[in-house]
């Protein structure tokens, strides 16, 4: 079998976010299902085997080896793995159905089992759907054990909210996700939920995000719609993650469709993975199932099936191919995108020959990747499928991986009051964003490349300096930055300097604990980008002992308060 020359899961790696598949571990024995999951998907989710009659099925045991067995096939494959679920009102053993509790009772239960559960999987589980299909269509909210038949005691979404808090205790470092079906438009379901999310957000209720089931058929209702969905969803900041996507067509005796509902079917795939990567906190596409061989929609609905992306044999789809190109075409996202110095982290405007970092574009290489300057000496303006744009010029790029791309204002935005950014990457370009222009923005790199603390200062003999090493007065010591705008003779965009005559920096000011230094050189750098610029000062003969502020000042801007340089 063959998939796409790159598999699903590398191009959802490009894209910074996961695409996923519910499993049985009792498959995995079948040789193609476990190589198909391993090659196509970098997450898992067990279709029933965390759900609460299977993991617990008698008061006191929990039969934890399907789980296991799937963890175990995820951890070695890199697969992150998305619980499934901890509160619902199916697959509940008939012990707790039919065991005549008291909410007191029942509410001890379940927090033992959310505690029980999460905390076997801490740090193996990333993700909780901690409560399933809460809601009726209606908006109300369902009548369930865990609600008031007879419930654990707390009226409305009381009891969700519990839920989520226990949850949180039972492993503080998992996402925690409401998850329901047919929620997936605006409607009084999904007003229903967007109103409790609300809620929780204003009250700092530990929630992460809600799973939106997607069990959809040919007539998928309003994309607009969906789409108007996710935005109110994101808007309250927490992540969207499709969770159970399939599409069920009608299928003959033999569980074949006819190829025009295969083909609208593949559209709807498209257009779900295409409607999750235009927003950066839509963190996940997961199918309920992946092959046609095992899905639980022939069993449900007799006469539909064929509901997901291979085939009964594991070959891919037409819906398969259209959720590639989906990932391969559509726009990279610079919403909530920012753009930082690369030292100080500032990020209310750019000034020419800064060194920045575009945080938050959704496309881009899945791993880290750094440039090397070309022949000429130059850094490359397109790098691993990268570049970005300012206005019309592409600007050198440092280094970049989905999500994080460093690059280097080019010299062309002087005088101007903003430009327009926008990023790039395997020639799909995202829409621009304006960013306002400075003359100079001056950040001092710090060691631990935190924005703050001790700054990356050399003493005379080029050796860092440190609490261990600190700088003596009257040495001159070189510190390194970037923001210091333009250069007088002008620099080039990405040349990597070699030797001096140093393109030079004017009015520039340092200051060691408040006292002015004498500035013996500001300019480019030997063997660094233009646009990172070292400057020589000596160490007054007055100041202090200890880590001293340092502030350097580059024409009417200065660098933040917050970096420090060691003085003895
Ligand atoms: O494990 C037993 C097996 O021991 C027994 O021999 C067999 C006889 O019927 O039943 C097996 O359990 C079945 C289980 O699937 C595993 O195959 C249950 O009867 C059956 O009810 C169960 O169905 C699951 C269903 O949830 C339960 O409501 C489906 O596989 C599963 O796909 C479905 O998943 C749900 C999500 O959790 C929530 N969203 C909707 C989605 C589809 O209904």
């Amino acid at each position: 079998m063959v998939g796409s020359a790159q598999p699903l899961r590398q191009l959802a790696d490009q894209r910074g976010i996961r695409i996923g598949a519910a499993a049985a571990p009792t498959y995995f024995s079948e040789s193609q299902y476990g190589a198909t999951l391993a090659r196509e998907f970098n997450q898992l989710e067990p279709e029933n085997a965390m759900k609460f009659g299977p993991i617990h099925p008698g008061p006191t045991s929990y039969n934890f080896d399907p789980a296991d067995t799937l963890v175990n096939f995820a951890k070695p494959n890199n697969m992150s793995v998305r619980g499934h679920t901890l509160v619902w009102h199916n697959q509940l053993p008939s012990w707790l159905t039919g065991g005549g509790f008291t909410p007191a009772q029942l509410s001890s239960q379940l927090q033992d089992h959310i505690r029980t559960v999460m905390g076997r999987y801490a740090g193996q589980v990333y993700a909780w759907d901690v409560v399933n299909e809460a809601f009726n269509d209606n908006g109300t909210l369902r009548s369930t054990l865990w609600s008031d038949s007879p419930g654990i005691g707390l009226t409305a979404t009381a009891y969700i909210e519990q839920a989520f808090r226990w949850a949180h205790d039972a492993d503080p470092k998992a996402l925690l996700f409401y998850n329901d079906y047919g929620a997936e438009l605006t409607n009084a379901k999904s007003d229903a939920i967007y109103a409790m999310v609300q809620d929780f957000k204003s009250r700092g209720v530990p929630f992460d995000g809600v799973g939106l089931q997607m069990h959809l058929t040919t007539n998928t209702g309003s994309l607009a719609s969906m789409e108007a969905n996710l935005r109110r969803l994101t808007g309250l900041g927490v992540q969207v993650q499709i969770t159970e996507l399939d599409v069920r067509i009608p299928v003959d005796s033999s569980g074949n469709a006819t190829a025009a509902d295969l083909a609208t079917q593949a559209q709807i795939y498209h257009d779900i993975v295409a409607l999750c990567l235009k927003f950066s906190r839509c963190t996940a596409v997961q199918t309920w199932g992946f092959t046609d061989e095992h899905s639980w929609i022939p069993g449900t609905y007799p006469g539909l099936g064929a509901a997901l992306e291979f085939d009964t044999n594991y070959q891919p789809k037409a819906a398969y191919t259209s959720m590639t190109s989906a990932f391969q075409s559509a726009p990279p996202v610079l919403a909530s995108a920012t753009l930082a110095n690369a030292a100080s982290y500032a990020s209310q405007a750019v000034a020419p020959g800064e060194v920045v970092v575009l945080f938050g574009a959704t496309y881009g290489p899945a791993a880290l990747a750094v440039s090397q300057p070309d022949e000429s000496g130059h850094l490359p303006t397109e790098f691993s499928g990268t570049r970005l744009w300012f206005d019309n010029t592409p600007a050198p790029i440092v280094y970049t991986r989905v999500g994080q791309t460093a690059a280097v204002v080019p010299f062309e935005v002087a005088n101007q009051t903003a430009t327009q950014v926008s990023y790039e990457h395997q020639s799909v370009r995202s829409d621009s964003v304006t960013i306002p222009v400075a003359p100079t923005l001056p950040g001092i790199f710090t060691l631990d490349a935190s924005g703050r603390g001790a700054g990356a200062i050399l003493d005379p003999s080029y050796r860092v300096v440190s609490q261990t090493n600190p700088a003596h007065r009257g040495d001159f010591i070189s510190l390194f930055a970037t923001g210091g705008g333009v250069t007088n003779p002008p620099s080039f965009d990405g040349l990597v300097l070699v030797q001096p005559p140093f393109a030079a920096i004017d009015s520039v000011h340092v200051a060691i604990g408040g006292i002015d230094c004498p500035v013996q050189y500001a300019g480019g750098a030997s063997g660094l980008v233009a646009g990172v610029f070292q400057v020589n000062v000596q160490v007054p003969a007055t100041a202090l002992s200890g880590p001293q502020p340092i502030l350097l000042t580059v024409g009417p801007a200065s660098s933040a308060p917050g970096v420090t340089v060691w003085v003895q």
